[in-house]
Protein backbone atom coordinates (compact mmCIF):
# COMPACT_ATOMS: atom_id res chain seq x y z
CA UNK A 1 0.00 0.00 0.00
CA UNK A 2 1.36 3.59 -0.59
CA UNK A 3 1.22 6.06 1.84
CA UNK A 4 1.15 9.67 1.02
CA UNK A 5 2.19 12.43 3.09
CA UNK A 6 -1.03 14.03 4.91
CA UNK A 7 0.94 15.75 8.12
CA UNK A 8 4.09 17.05 9.11
CA UNK A 9 6.17 17.03 12.31
CA UNK A 10 9.08 19.27 13.17
CA UNK A 11 12.07 18.99 15.55
CA UNK A 12 12.66 22.36 16.97
CA UNK A 13 16.30 23.07 17.72
CA UNK A 14 18.39 22.45 14.44
CA UNK A 15 15.40 22.60 12.19
CA UNK A 16 13.31 26.38 13.03
CA UNK A 17 15.78 27.67 14.96
CA UNK A 18 19.27 27.38 15.90
CA UNK A 19 19.56 27.67 19.32
CA UNK A 20 22.72 24.58 19.73
CA UNK A 21 24.82 27.71 19.98
CA UNK A 22 23.15 28.57 23.23
CA UNK A 23 23.26 25.36 24.41
CA UNK A 24 26.69 25.30 23.94
CA UNK A 25 27.86 28.70 25.34
CA UNK A 26 25.58 27.66 28.91
CA UNK A 27 27.26 23.86 29.00
CA UNK A 28 30.86 25.74 28.46
CA UNK A 29 29.93 28.08 30.86
CA UNK A 30 29.24 25.17 33.61
CA UNK A 31 31.99 22.75 32.47
CA UNK A 32 34.53 25.78 32.90
CA UNK A 33 32.74 26.22 36.77
CA UNK A 34 33.93 22.45 37.41
CA UNK A 35 37.12 23.22 35.78
CA UNK A 36 37.49 21.52 32.30
CA UNK A 37 37.34 22.80 28.71
CA UNK A 38 34.00 22.07 26.51
CA UNK A 39 34.53 22.32 22.73
CA UNK A 40 32.11 23.08 19.81
CA UNK A 41 32.97 20.06 18.57
CA UNK A 42 32.39 18.56 22.13
CA UNK A 43 28.90 19.99 22.02
CA UNK A 44 28.07 18.23 18.32
CA UNK A 45 27.13 15.11 21.04
CA UNK A 46 24.56 16.97 22.88
CA UNK A 47 22.12 17.72 19.61
CA UNK A 48 18.98 16.02 19.85
CA UNK A 49 20.16 14.69 23.59
CA UNK A 50 17.67 15.29 26.30
CA UNK A 51 19.37 17.51 28.97
CA UNK A 52 20.16 14.82 31.33
CA UNK A 53 21.97 12.96 29.19
CA UNK A 54 23.77 15.99 28.02
CA UNK A 55 24.81 16.63 31.61
CA UNK A 56 26.29 13.14 31.53
CA UNK A 57 28.34 13.36 28.35
CA UNK A 58 29.82 16.81 29.42
CA UNK A 59 30.72 14.98 32.60
CA UNK A 60 32.14 11.83 31.10
CA UNK A 61 34.25 14.39 28.80
CA UNK A 62 35.53 15.94 31.66
CA UNK A 63 36.09 13.43 33.80
CA UNK A 64 34.11 14.39 36.52
CA UNK A 65 31.55 12.78 38.87
CA UNK A 66 28.77 14.55 40.62
CA UNK A 67 26.06 13.42 43.71
CA UNK A 68 22.30 13.17 42.20
CA UNK A 69 21.41 16.01 44.34
CA UNK A 70 24.91 17.84 42.75
CA UNK A 71 23.84 17.04 39.05
CA UNK A 72 20.07 17.91 39.48
CA UNK A 73 21.23 21.54 40.66
CA UNK A 74 24.26 21.61 37.63
CA UNK A 75 21.34 21.36 35.29
CA UNK A 76 19.18 23.74 37.02
CA UNK A 77 22.44 26.60 36.78
CA UNK A 78 22.61 25.91 33.21
CA UNK A 79 19.31 26.05 32.19
CA UNK A 80 19.14 29.31 34.14
CA UNK A 81 21.87 30.76 31.65
CA UNK A 82 20.20 29.19 28.75
CA UNK A 83 17.38 30.52 29.35
CA UNK A 84 18.93 34.32 29.55
CA UNK A 85 20.01 33.72 26.21
CA UNK A 86 16.99 32.34 24.43
CA UNK A 87 14.84 35.06 25.99
CA UNK A 88 17.29 37.44 24.25
CA UNK A 89 15.78 35.24 20.60
CA UNK A 90 13.67 37.15 18.50
CA UNK A 91 11.87 36.40 14.81
CA UNK A 92 15.27 36.93 13.03
CA UNK A 93 16.69 34.11 14.29
CA UNK A 94 13.79 31.71 12.37
CA UNK A 95 16.32 29.48 10.25
CA UNK A 96 15.95 30.35 6.60
CA UNK A 97 12.71 29.26 4.84
CA UNK A 98 10.78 28.01 8.27
CA UNK A 99 8.02 30.48 8.16
CA UNK A 100 7.86 30.54 4.36
CA UNK A 101 7.17 26.72 4.70
CA UNK A 102 5.40 26.34 7.45
CA UNK A 103 2.87 29.24 5.40
CA UNK A 104 3.20 26.92 2.47
CA UNK A 105 2.05 23.81 4.36
CA UNK A 106 -0.82 25.96 5.99
CA UNK A 107 -2.12 26.97 2.38
CA UNK A 108 -2.27 23.45 1.22
CA UNK A 109 -4.24 22.66 4.74
CA UNK A 110 -1.37 20.32 5.61
CA UNK A 111 -1.30 20.42 9.29
CA UNK A 112 1.75 20.45 11.32
CA UNK A 113 3.25 19.61 14.61
CA UNK A 114 6.18 20.39 16.83
CA UNK A 115 7.95 17.76 18.07
CA UNK A 116 10.98 18.61 20.28
CA UNK A 117 12.99 17.02 23.38
CA UNK A 118 13.14 20.77 24.87
CA UNK A 119 11.84 21.92 27.79
CA UNK A 120 11.62 25.11 26.59
CA UNK A 121 10.00 24.61 23.62
CA UNK A 122 7.13 26.49 24.26
CA UNK A 123 8.90 29.76 25.54
CA UNK A 124 11.21 29.88 22.26
CA UNK A 125 8.21 29.59 20.08
CA UNK A 126 6.72 32.88 21.87
CA UNK A 127 10.45 34.37 21.09
CA UNK A 128 10.01 33.77 17.72
CA UNK A 129 5.98 34.64 16.97
CA UNK A 130 5.41 30.97 15.72
CA UNK A 131 3.17 30.32 19.78
CA UNK A 132 0.00 29.19 17.41
CA UNK A 133 1.02 28.48 14.38
CA UNK A 134 1.34 24.69 15.10
CA UNK A 135 -1.64 22.00 15.37
CA UNK A 136 0.02 20.38 17.90
CA UNK A 137 2.94 21.47 20.15
CA UNK A 138 4.73 17.91 21.78
CA UNK A 139 7.85 19.39 24.03
CA UNK A 140 10.11 17.90 26.83
CA UNK A 141 7.21 18.29 29.26
CA UNK A 142 4.69 15.85 27.48
CA UNK A 143 6.98 13.00 26.75
CA UNK A 144 8.62 10.23 29.31
CA UNK A 145 10.64 8.70 26.93
CA UNK A 146 13.70 10.52 24.98
CA UNK A 147 14.11 10.12 21.02
CA UNK A 148 15.32 7.99 19.82
CA UNK A 149 12.26 6.57 21.45
CA UNK A 150 9.07 7.22 18.76
CA UNK A 151 6.71 9.11 21.66
CA UNK A 152 7.03 12.50 20.79
CA UNK A 153 6.20 12.10 17.38
CA UNK A 154 3.18 9.17 18.14
CA UNK A 155 1.58 11.77 20.27
CA UNK A 156 2.03 14.72 17.70
CA UNK A 157 0.42 12.14 14.57
CA UNK A 158 -2.50 11.68 17.30
CA UNK A 159 -3.19 14.62 18.66
CA UNK A 160 -3.31 15.73 15.14
CA UNK A 161 -5.40 12.52 14.21
CA UNK A 162 -3.28 11.65 11.21
CA UNK A 163 -2.08 8.21 11.32
CA UNK A 164 2.26 7.91 11.75
CA UNK A 165 2.60 6.39 8.26
CA UNK A 166 0.95 9.52 6.94
CA UNK A 167 3.34 11.64 8.61
CA UNK A 168 6.47 13.44 7.35
CA UNK A 169 9.64 14.22 10.36
CA UNK A 170 11.94 16.43 9.99
CA UNK A 171 14.79 16.28 12.08
CA UNK A 172 18.39 17.64 12.50
CA UNK A 173 20.03 14.72 14.85
CA UNK A 174 20.36 11.19 14.36
CA UNK A 175 18.34 10.19 17.40
CA UNK A 176 15.48 12.11 15.84
CA UNK A 177 15.34 10.32 12.19
CA UNK A 178 15.56 6.76 14.68
CA UNK A 179 12.87 7.94 16.07
CA UNK A 180 10.59 8.98 12.98
CA UNK A 181 12.00 5.70 11.54
CA UNK A 182 11.10 3.49 14.70
CA UNK A 183 7.71 5.96 14.50
CA UNK A 184 6.70 4.69 11.15
CA UNK A 185 7.21 7.65 9.65
CA UNK A 186 8.97 9.35 6.38
CA UNK A 187 11.86 10.94 7.66
CA UNK A 188 14.07 14.12 6.26
CA UNK A 189 16.87 14.61 7.32
CA UNK A 190 17.91 18.75 7.85
CA UNK A 191 21.97 19.11 7.13
CA UNK A 192 24.90 16.62 6.68
CA UNK A 193 23.59 13.55 4.38
CA UNK A 194 26.48 11.72 5.36
CA UNK A 195 25.55 11.88 8.96
CA UNK A 196 21.30 11.68 8.83
CA UNK A 197 22.20 8.96 6.37
CA UNK A 198 19.03 6.52 7.42
CA UNK A 199 16.78 9.31 6.70
CA UNK A 200 14.50 8.91 3.57
CA UNK A 201 15.52 12.53 2.27
CA UNK A 202 17.91 14.86 3.20
CA UNK A 203 18.15 18.44 2.87
CA UNK A 204 20.61 20.88 3.57
CA UNK A 205 17.41 23.15 5.24
CA UNK A 206 14.13 24.15 5.08
CA UNK A 207 14.35 26.64 2.56
CA UNK A 208 15.15 24.29 0.11
CA UNK A 209 11.81 22.19 0.16
CA UNK A 210 8.37 22.85 -1.65
CA UNK A 211 5.05 21.08 -0.54
CA UNK A 212 4.65 20.10 -3.95
CA UNK A 213 7.78 18.23 -4.10
CA UNK A 214 7.29 16.47 -0.66
CA UNK A 215 3.47 15.60 -1.91
CA UNK A 216 5.10 13.76 -4.49
CA UNK A 217 7.00 11.21 -2.13
CA UNK A 218 5.48 8.55 -0.88
CA UNK A 219 6.66 4.59 0.13
C1 LIG B 1 16.92 19.27 22.09
C2 LIG B 1 18.31 19.83 21.85
O1 LIG B 1 16.03 19.80 21.16
O2 LIG B 1 16.48 19.60 23.41
C3 LIG B 1 19.26 19.33 22.93
O3 LIG B 1 18.78 19.44 20.57
C4 LIG B 1 18.70 19.68 24.31
O4 LIG B 1 20.53 19.89 22.73
C5 LIG B 1 17.30 19.10 24.46
O5 LIG B 1 19.55 19.16 25.32
C6 LIG B 1 16.66 19.45 25.81
O6 LIG B 1 16.45 20.83 25.87
P1 LIG B 1 16.08 21.67 27.17
O7 LIG B 1 15.73 23.03 26.63
O8 LIG B 1 14.90 21.00 27.79
O9 LIG B 1 17.28 21.66 28.06
MG1 LIG C 1 17.26 19.10 16.80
Amino acid sequence: MEHTIRACIFDLDGVIVDTAKYHFLAWRRLASELGFSFTEQDNERLKGVSRVRSLEILLEIGGVSLSPEEMERAAARKNQWYVEYIDEMDHSELLPGAERFLDELRANQIPFALGSASKNAVRILRRIGLEDAFDAVIDGTKVSKAKPDPEVFLLGASEMDVPPENCAVFEDAEAGIEAGLRAGMFTIGVGDATILNKAHWVIPGLASISWSELAQKTR
